[in-house]
């Protein structure tokens, strides 16, 4: 048994905050449950003060989360330490996280504060976190550009004031794994109390995340701070499952370990794409679609002589399960379930109808369901709890390149009624849009959309994602099928689902 790190996520508070990246509550709630089953030690639930939603999504993420601790991310503010507080306390395990810059750049500039200011907020606010929560994180804020000496006083105030784990910030991704290397050493022999976990939190500006954050673990770091897939703030913060691999198949070197459950990283990275709406490049480590893949003539025969060729990581290792065809139109709920279970997804019983229901349409119209198939019907946003009040009936689009595109499509709404409407655009796309947009009376404005394939073969499921502004509101909506201007009619009503979800007042 090596050294166990602890892995704290904040996908859902530093990752969630990048634009591009916003969730709603049930797409938090169900990422937090995965995170959980992953693994993590602790889930940043959200930033309660930033908006009564984030608030909302921490408070309901405390209340869900059994096993892993739940921290609430808090400026050094009283009112918002308070605040953070009623958010989590219902949790299990609760934790407070609070952040001050310690960098001469940051006190002089941002905050305005001198350096025994700053450590007097640290005093005040570590206390008051520390009266009302059992465990307190205290973050320096732009560790990485601050006076170490400095640095080391305000980590040691923070102890001396309660603090539980004490976390420096690379916020803008400057420092070098040597650096890194040497200021962690520093700290771990200047720190008061040796028993005081020491965190490493870093942002991936110059592509190094990865590297420092195991300079860190090899000097001593105790926990590192990440988010799955690597979103953040500008380039990110450090990839998850880029650390946890490095750990596990370098355990040789590294001697640690973790609490990840391997074989759930590749299951929420996915979630992570499909909640989002932002996909992987294909060369993302671990992740990524080619990051198993072997094109060359040489890789190939030398794996199929033997994995250890060119393999350093098996697919199964993070949850990828060779490509079997399993499944047709004949088979039963059982077989699915079954399936479902194999592949390592936990589902509860009202989204498995919905999903298996998908997968009935979908297997009366493909013939070989692989397993990909069954990871996209899982992933699909409809299985994630997003109330469908409109679905789409039927639809007829004319196109071509000596007329102009004309849609009639017909949406279902939740009470039964049906409404039909034509409309004329640039495109095939364009029209279908429009004839929704006359149907649901909403003002949408389409900023993106993308159809990829997400499965093999002749009939592959097109999975496309359109990302709209819907009465001033961002969603992201996706959707499933082997015709593609279906999928993107989907993806469009599936938006404006959500949209509607947010704003429950409408009818
Ligand atoms: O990047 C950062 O500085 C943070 C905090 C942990 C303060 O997200
Ligand atoms: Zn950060």
């Amino acid at each position: 048994m090596g050294r166990k790190i602890q892995i704290l996520d904040t996908t859902l508070r530093d990752g969630e905050q990048a634009p591009g990246y916003g969730m709603n509550l049930n797409e938090k709630l169900e990422m937090a449950r995965q995170l959980e089953r992953l693994g993590v030690d602790i889930i940043e639930a959200g930033f309660p003060v930033s908006s009564p939603e984030d608030y909302e999504a921490v408070q309901q993420i405390s209340r869900l989360v059994k096993k892993s601790v739940v921290a609430g991310f808090s400026r050094c503010v009283q009112e918002d330490i308070r605040r953070t507080w009623q958010a989590i306390q219902e949790a299990e395990k609760p934790r407070i996280h609070i952040f001050i810059a310690t960098s001469e750049i940051h006190m002089q500039y941002k905050l305005k504060l001198s350096p025994e200011e700053v450590l007097a907020k640290i005093t005040e606010s570590v206390a008051l976190a520390r009266s009302l929560c059992a465990d307190v994180e205290f973050s320096a804020e732009d560790a990485t550009r601050s006076d170490r000496a400095f640095l080391a006083k305000a980590l040691n105030t923070a102890i001396e004031a309660g603090a539980t784990v004490v976390n420096i910030a690379d916020t803008v991704g400057y420092i070098t794994p040597d650096e890194m290397f040497r200021l962690v050493q520093y700290l771990k022999e200047q720190l008061c109390n040796p028993q005081i976990p020491l965190s490493v939190h870093v942002h991936n500006d110059l592509g190094m995340g990865v590297a420092n954050t195991l300079a860190a673990i090899r000097a001593g770091a105790d926990q590192v701070e990440c988010t799955i897939n690597g979103i953040g703030e500008r380039a990110g913060n450090v990839a998850l499952e880029e650390v946890v691999m490095a750990l596990h198949t370098r355990y040789d070197y590294f001697q640690c370990d973790t609490n990840i459950n391997t074989s759930q990283i590749y299951r929420t990275s996915k979630l992570l794409a499909t909640v989002t709406g932002v996909g992987l490049p294909p060369n993302k480590p671990i992740v990524g679609k080619n990051a198993f893949a072997h094109e060359s003539g040489i890789h190939q025969h030398g794996v199929l002589a033997s994995p250890l060729t060119y393999e350093i990581m098996k697919p199964e290792e993070i949850g990828i399960y060779q490509n079997r065809m399993v499944l047709g139109k004949h088979s039963g709920r059982h077989a699915f379930v079954e399936r479902v279970a194999e592949l390592g997804y936990l589902i509860p019983e009202a989204s498995l109808d919905k999903a298996f229901a998908r997968f009935k349409l979908l297997a009366e119209r493909k013939k070989d369901i692989t397993d990909k198939d069954i990871e996209a019907v899982l992933g699909s946003s409809a299985v994630l709890g997003v109330k469908e009040t409109y679905a789409l009936k039927s639809f007829v689009i004319n196109s071509g390149t000596v007329i102009s595109a004309t849609a009639v499509v017909r949406l279902v709404r939740d009470d039964g009624e049906e409404f039909e409407h034509v409309a004329r655009g640039e495109g095939p796309i364009d029209a279908a849009f429009k004839a929704i947009d006359r149907i649901v009376k909403m003002d949408n404005k389409l900023q993106n959309w993308t159809i990829q394939a997400v499965t093999e073969g002749e009939d592959a499921l097109g999975e496309a994602v359109s990302k709209i502004t819907c009465n001033g509101r961002p969603v992201t909506g996706r959707g499933l099928s082997p015709d593609i201007l279906e999928a993107s009619m989907r993806s469009y009503i599936n938006a404006i689902n959500k949209a509607i979800m947010l704003e429950p007042q409408r009818t």
